[in-house]
């Protein structure tokens, strides 16, 4: 995903798809328990300030999170996503790209990023977590979630999908080892505070094995600012 064609052909298969999938996926939390645990447990340990949802889709996850009180910004490379997004709610969505992220340092309180690092390759992925370091309040927490493996593609491993929901798209998706995420996100300036491998739920969503990372931005010692750059930038929203 790194390569310019690879960001292009991902934002481009995203805003094929946009609509399809808000319709596909849009109530899919209430047939994932452990995922609203997880959730609502970040919602209860992150105080208050702003919340990213990195690659937040048609921002279903954002919703989730809003009604526990939290004041989310969904962020997303597919400009078609964004505008589903604020079809469906009323929140601020973002259209950028998660290693490029306008937002000032330390501006954020927590950081939600479910299932969307899985289409960076690991250059790419390391510039996200620095990024998410950098916008991170120090201590602030993470959840970090990927595909680990399925019936074809397994740990390490990447796919590309050319059809989807009988759109054409250019989709690679990386199918990602948590232990190697883990090692990443320390070197980023993270600290693992905890990880959830599940299975997945019969019956709905892809039928793949997964892994939640959850992630505290460490406290730096000293003028240490931790891994990512101090770039100042602004948050911009999607106008209509
Ligand atoms: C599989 S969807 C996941 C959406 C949502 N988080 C969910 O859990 O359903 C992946 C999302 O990541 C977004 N994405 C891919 N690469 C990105 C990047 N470099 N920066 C920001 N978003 C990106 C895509 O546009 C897409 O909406």
């Amino acid at each position: 995903m790194s390569t310019r064609h690879g960001y292009r052909s991902t934002r481009h298969s995203y805003d094929t798809v946009a609509a399809r999938y808000a319709a596909e996926i849009d109530d899919e939390l209430q047939a994932k328990p452990w995922d609203r645990a997880l959730l609502g447990a970040f919602a209860e340990q992150t105080p208050g300030g702003p919340i990213l949802d990195v690659g937040c889709g048609p921002g279903h996850v954002s919703a989730y999170l809003a009604g526990w009180g939290l004041d989310v910004v969904g962020l997303d490379l597919s400009t078609g996503m964004g505008v589903v997004a604020r079809q469906a709610t009323s929140l601020p969505f973002v259209t950028a790209d998660m290693t490029a992220l306008p937002v000032r340092s330390g501006a954020i309180a927590g950081l939600v990023c479910l299932y969307a690092v899985i289409h960076l390759d690991p250059a790419a992925r390391a510039t996200a977590y620095a990024e998410f370091a950098r916008v991170l309040q120090p201590g602030g927490l993470a959840i970090i979630a990927f595909h680990v493996e399925d019936d074809g593609t397994r740990m390490g491993g990447h796919k590309t999908v050319t059809t989807w929901w009988e759109h054409e798209v250019e989709l690679t998706f990386h199918y990602l080892d948590p232990a190697a995420e883990t090692v990443a996100l320390t070197a980023a300036g993270f600290e693992l505070v905890g990880r959830f491998d599940r299975a997945p739920h019969p019956g709905t969503e892809h039928q793949s094995h997964r892994s939640y990372l959850l992630a505290r931005r460490s406290v730096p010692s000293g003028n240490d600012q931790g891994a990512g750059d101090t770039t100042r930038r602004s948050i911009t929203t999607i106008s209509s």
